[in-house]
């Protein structure tokens, strides 16, 4: 089976309801992405922080997965997938994809302020101040965020160097390392490129552009990689 390897950022999940980040003049429901989004922000104002991302998982619980997501799942008929996502909601999972690596963390578990080792899935339930591990410590969102470093990457990075066929989809590739990812892939790799404002990458290879909505892109995009496995 060839190996297709997927990146997704928050424009994948646009059409289900969830917000982009950078889509709102800079603002990510209503909040500076550094207050909530930053190792700073929590340290200014943890109980901020928390009630965002409580108001996220309470959002995440009635959303759903869209055509994009449903599609992926798809693909594993025929190919080997893998999913690296920046995304911290679980509508990959939701939309039926089994092997996903979460680069930015999820918004479903949980960790310590003073174990980063302690991890826990807490469902669509809040965190808030006073909710310790059993040592005392402080639970947090288990997201990375500005300022942390990305535990997953190198792990997302040598997958990405297997790929035979790479997908990215709805990212504005200015975060790095995430943005970085699809230079691990090789020059003979088949790569795609959804997203609506996609712009082209002149240092990469073999890219195709496909400057669509990732619901209507990304089903028309594996409708035809379907077609050339069965062909
Ligand atoms: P951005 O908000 O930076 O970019 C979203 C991208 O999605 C843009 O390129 C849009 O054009 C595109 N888009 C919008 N609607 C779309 C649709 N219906 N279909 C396809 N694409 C669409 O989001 P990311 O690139 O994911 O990190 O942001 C990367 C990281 O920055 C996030 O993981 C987050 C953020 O700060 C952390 O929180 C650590």
């Amino acid at each position: 089976m060839k190996k297709i390897i997927v990146l997704t950022g928050a424009g994948i999940s646009a059409e289900s309801g969830i917000k982009t980040f950078r889509d709102n003049d800079g603002l990510w429901e209503n909040h500076r992405v550094e207050d909530v989004a930053s190792i700073d922000g929590w340290y200014k104002n943890p109980e901020l922080v928390l009630n965002f991302y409580n108001e996220r998982r309470h959002q995440l619980e009635t959303t759903q997965p869209n055509a994009a997501h449903l599609a992926l799942s798809k693909l594993e008929s025929l190919y080997d997938v893998t999913i690296i996502t920046q995304n911290v909601d679980n509508l990959h999972e939701r939309g039926g994809s089994s092997q996903i690596v979460h680069l930015h963390g999820e918004l479903t578990k949980a960790t310590s302020t003073g174990n980063a080792n302690w991890v826990r899935d807490i469902g669509y339930k809040e965190i808030n101040i006073g909710d310790c591990d059993e040592q005392g410590y402080q639970l947090r969102p288990f997201i990375v965020w500005f300022g942390e470093a990305v535990p997953e990457f190198e792990k997302a990075a040598k997958i990405t160097a297997t790929a035979d066929i790479l997908l990215i989809i709805g990212t504005s590739l200015l975060v790095y390392p995430a943005a970085g990812l699809m230079h691990y892939a090789s020059p003979h790799c088949a790569k795609y490129l959804i997203d609506p404002k996609a712009v082209p990458q002149d240092n990469v290879s073999n890219l195709t552009v496909i400057r669509k909505n990732a619901g209507e892109g990304v089903p028309l995009l594996v409708e035809e990689l379907l077609n050339k496995v069965k062909q």
